[in-house]
């Protein structure tokens, strides 16, 4: 007998620091389409706390401290606590008790060799014998995040890819071991490059804490107006009359990210639309100046609403504490659920079968 199969969403974030535009375009925006679209049986959000601490195991304050500001992120942005549960993930016990089993379907060189893990040790100046042992772990704790849900579908970022294919491989060894107990995920990446990795203010390939290139979801007016007047262009469009590049160009490259289709009408109506603009620019004759301008009303529209909740929220932070206490109830009740499932299959589930066999109950 074919089960069908269900709609199921999961996806999350580290919470070291408030989430910004990036964060927006990359993974926000397709959780919100997806909550919106009323297909799914379940959605879930995570604030993957015990993954934050696999390389700041030193800063309990810092994750802390985000774990609540990342909640208001999501809940200012939309993401609405009656459609999509949020969840924190060191609350959930179960995740950590898949772990366990997981890690004996993984071998340390195939954990070596996730590409993500691999650039985040270089990153981070983790070398050789100084790696944690978590941090080395950690696609394997997400698989566990992931696979608890039994979620279909993640929206995440293309660097998350090697984490999905990781979660793939566990499910199907797992599976093949045990029997058909977990579900192979897909992910659900952004609809185009902009959106896929939006650069840095300064053009840096990424947005990142230490370079300070980021634009927040809760930054004020002005913040955004200086950061936005101040971005990377095209170094080589000294004057106007110049003809610009549009290619690196961080400016046009968050317009294609954020414009909208009455943007040009509302902000700019010289111009039709974003193919104009840019040919403007190509050709000569267009200042930075106008075009930053014009980005800054698109953010700006973008943002008001966003910081308008969040001081809502601010205000009423217990609405907060609630939606997070209701996720993350119904996110253990799930949990435990597929962990029944699991250690079943495992033949581990020692009281539950001895129960059957005697015809009693023993705890
Ligand atoms: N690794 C993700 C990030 O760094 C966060 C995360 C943790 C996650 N658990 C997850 C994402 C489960 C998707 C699914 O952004």
């Amino acid at each position: 007998m074919q089960k069908e199969k269900k709609k199921i969403m999961l996806t999350g974030d580290r919470p070291t620091g408030r989430l910004h535009i990036g964060h927006y375009v990359g993974s926000l925006r397709q959780r919100l389409e997806i909550q919106e679209s009323g297909e799914y049986d379940k959605v879930f959000v995570m604030l993957a706390d015990a993954q934050a601490l696999t390389d700041n195991a030193e800063n309990p304050e810092k994750v802390k401290e985000s774990v609540l500001q990342v909640a208001i992120d999501y809940l200012s942005v939309g993401i609405d606590p009656k459609k999509t549960h949020i969840l924190i993930q060191s609350e959930i016990p179960q995740l950590h008790e898949l772990t366990v089993y997981y890690m004996n379907l993984v071998t340390v060189s195939r954990a070596q060799r996730n590409p993500t893990v691999k650039a985040e040790l270089k990153m981070r100046g983790f070398g050789g014998d100084s790696v944690p042992v978590g941090f080395l772990a950690y696609p394997i704790s997400q698989a566990s995040d992931i696979t608890a849900f039994k979620a279909t579908i993640v929206p995440v970022g293309e660097d998350q890819e090697p984490m999905l294919e990781q979660c793939r491989e566990i499910v199907r060894k797992f599976n093949s071991v045990y029997g058909e107990v977990l579900v192979e995920p897909e992910i659900y990446l952004p609809p185009n490059t902009a959106c896929q990795r939006l650069p840095g203010t300064d053009g840096q390939a990424k947005m990142s804490k230490s370079l300070g290139n980021m634009i927040y979801l809760s930054d004020p007016e002005e913040e955004l107006r200086k950061k936005v007047m101040s971005m990377f262009t095209d170094p080589g469009h000294l004057r106007i009359e110049d003809p610009g590049k549009i290619e690196g160009n961080t400016v046009f490259t968050y317009l294609d990210a954020f414009v909208k289709e009455d943007s040009f009408e509302k902000h700019l109506p010289e111009y039709k639309n974003l193919d104009e603009l840019k040919a403007h620019y190509r050709r000569g004759g267009l200042g930075d100046v106008k075009v930053k301008k014009f980005l800054f009303a698109v953010l700006n529209e973008f943002l008001a609403p966003i910081r308008e909740k969040r001081a809502y929220y601010e205000k009423n932070i217990e609405e907060v504490i609630e939606a997070l206490e209701e996720g993350t109830a119904e996110a253990r009740r799930v949990a435990a659920q597929t962990l029944a499932d699991v250690k079943r299959a495992m033949q581990i589930n020692y009281f539950e079968a001895w129960n059957e066999e005697y015809g009693r109950s023993f705890e």
